[in-house]
């Protein structure tokens, strides 16, 4: 096998290394690149550049394969913990018992706001869009916890880590309570992670929301499939951010910005839309898929295609299962789930996308099961950011420990104008 490749530029010729990783993936390395060549490569988009070295998520696109630190993604569909998957991201190992009991007794001890912080939910008006609220309130927790701007060592940044995992949810919570002109529901210390987010989504100062186990379950595995998926757009940008040694928080909050966009995370917003849009508009599946297909249309199959994934995404297969599960233990008939069986059903058998191998995404079936508990469509992205926190967090502290880390700065091929004079303003045509 090669461990080097050959690059003739002007008649010259060049070697750089090959690097393998575990898996067998191999990647030149041009870090040397410029300096030796006087070249960049250009590659819009990053579809075929490696940013980092990696040990926290593998993923197989062609073989539909997710792991985590190693662990196949199924494997944690018996008994989804959200919280055990974020220690795992985190410090890279399934936490032991005690591990475990003191990361829950510290997302706990950490749930709270400070008091003057929902003085800040006040000032967004009802409508506001809950992502913007959810990243400028985890940015505005830079200013009421300095001290985790500089972590010295992994026990400091370990309680950073829990405060903003558990604190999210809080903030999530109110972000909702705020929208709909309800009173802030505080943190219940007798609730694990879901249950106790649910409670403060749900309950009423007069009566306690009660979480089904079913209930408990999905949202658990909602939140651990998307907890990480190496170096998407928004895990790039916490990482960019970071890269400049921004803290943990202002650096999440960026994350939570590019999640926002309906090319990332807003895809599950836009597949509830979309399915409401074929049902109100009473447009056939067929002929929305027809659509879909039809270049000058602009509509997509939302929830359909992935960068990485070109066979099925292993987290669409494992929702469609537990939506199926959820909605008939609570009985609940939703019609925009027959609709999206039967897009699921004729775009599979559709040469349009077997050949360009376009799949159901995590975000198709994520919305059917959060509708089912009652979540409304605008807080869907914000259970994302939820999440996907672990694996900034994650990410944020791998390139925080990798020893000789750069500042993020890509190069360009400017393509504006020639040198061009100043014209003074009285001149100008
Ligand atoms: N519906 C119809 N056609 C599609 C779709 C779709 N959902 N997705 C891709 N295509 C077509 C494109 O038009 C293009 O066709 P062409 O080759 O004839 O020009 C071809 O498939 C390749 O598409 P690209 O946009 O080049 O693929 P890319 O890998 O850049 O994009 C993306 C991936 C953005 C996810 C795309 O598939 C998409 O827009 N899907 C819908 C939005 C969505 O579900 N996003 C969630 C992604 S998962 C996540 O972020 C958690």
């Amino acid at each position: 096998m090669l461990n080097e490749a050959t690059l003739i530029l002007d008649g010259q010729e060049y070697r750089f290394s090959i690097r393998e990783g575990t898996e067998g993936e191999r990647a030149i390395d041009i870090q040397d690149l410029r300096a030796r060549t006087g070249y960049v490569t250009l590659d819009p988009g990053y579809g075929n550049t490696g940013s980092c070295q990696s040990a926290i998520t593998f993923i197989d696109g062609e073989n539909g394969i997710l792991r985590y630190r190693g662990i196949p993604i199924e494997q944690f569909e018996q008994a989804p913990n959200f919280v055990e998957v974020a220690w795992l991201l985190i410090f890279g190992h399934l936490p032991s018992d005690a591990e475990y009991q003191s990361f829950s007794a510290d997302l706990t001890a950490c749930a709270n706001l400070d008091e003057s912080m929902k003085h800040h939910f006040e000032g967004f008006p009802r409508s506001a869009p809950p992502m913007a609220i959810l990243s400028a309130m985890i940015n505005a927790l830079s200013c009421f916890h300095p001290e985790f701007f500089d972590l010295e060592d992994q026990a400091h940044f370990r309680i950073a880590a829990a405060g903003l995992i558990s604190k999210v949810r809080t903030i999530a919570a109110y972000a909702y309570r705020h929208s709909i002109g309800q009173p802030y529901i505080y943190p219940d210390p007798a609730l694990r992670y879901v249950p106790n987010f649910l409670h403060m989504l749900f309950s009423q100062p007069y009566a306690e929301h009660f979480c089904e186990p079913v209930v408990r379950d999905a949202i658990n595995l909602v939140l651990l499939l998307h907890a990480d998926h190496e170096q998407n757009c928004s895990t790039s940008t916490v990482r960019m951010v970071g890269s400049s040694q921004a803290n943990l928080f202002a650096s999440c909050a960026a994350g939570v910005c590019a999640l926002w966009g309906p090319l990332h995370g807003g895809a599950n917003v836009a597949v509830l839309e979309m399915l409401d849009q074929i049902y109100q508009g009473q447009i056939s599946p067929e002929d929305y898929v027809h659509m879909a297909k039809d270049k000058d249309s602009k509509v997509r199959l939302m929830g359909f295609g992935h960068r990485v994934y070109k066979n099925f995404d292993p987290r669409a297969r494992m929702l469609a299962n537990v939506a199926e599960r959820l909605l008939s233990t609570l009985g609940v008939k939703d019609p925009l789930l027959d609709i999206a069986r039967k897009l699921e059903e004729i775009a599979l058998e559709d040469p349009y996308f077997v050949e360009r191998k376009l799949y159901p995404n995590v975000d198709f079936y994520s919305g059917i099961i959060m509708r089912a508990v009652g979540i409304p469509t605008n807080m869907f992205t914000v259970l994302f950011s939820i999440g996907r926190l672990p694996g900034w967090i994650a990410h944020w502290w791998e390139q925080a420990q990798t020893r000789g880390s750069k500042i993020a700065r890509p190069r360009q091929l400017y393509v504006g104008s020639g040198v061009t004079d100043h014209v003074p303003r009285d001149q100008r045509s």
